[in-house]
């Protein structure tokens, strides 16, 4: 699913904000509501990348876009379609098997 900006064709960018008054249980229903952003553009025929990263500056971003010094950004995503050309998208990341990080118990 996921693609960086370069490896996608006619991409966009999203950037996510909270209201920098919510807490916990509101970063739980964005996690919820980005993973539904995300299949439903893989449904769509979009390809995407879900982008921490800018999360890392997000003084620069908020001042860019004009976003109150309070609000919260989350994180970034590019959107388009996925150029089947570029090497990189034919990586596949491995997938840990459930029982790595859950515990069973009887
Ligand atoms: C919320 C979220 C944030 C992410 N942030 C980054 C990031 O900042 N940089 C990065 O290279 N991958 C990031 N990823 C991973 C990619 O979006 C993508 O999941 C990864 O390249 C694996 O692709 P796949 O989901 O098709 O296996 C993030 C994923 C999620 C769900």
């Amino acid at each position: 699913m996921g693609r960086e900006l370069s490896q996608l064709r006619g991409a966009c960018r999203l950037y996510f904000f909270l209201d920098g008054r919510l807490r916990t249980g509101s970063f739980v229903d964005f996690g919820m509501f980005l993973q539904s952003l995300l299949l439903a553009a893989v449904g769509a025929g979009l390809a995407t990348c879900a982008q921490a990263a800018p999360g890392e500056y997000p003084d620069i971003v908020k001042s860019a876009l004009g976003y109150p010094h309070n609000s919260i950004l989350l994180c970034g995503m590019a959107l388009g379609y996925e150029d089947t050309s570029a090497p990189v998208n034919s990586y596949r990341t491995p997938r840990e098997d459930v029982h790595t990080f859950t515990r069973f118990f009887d």
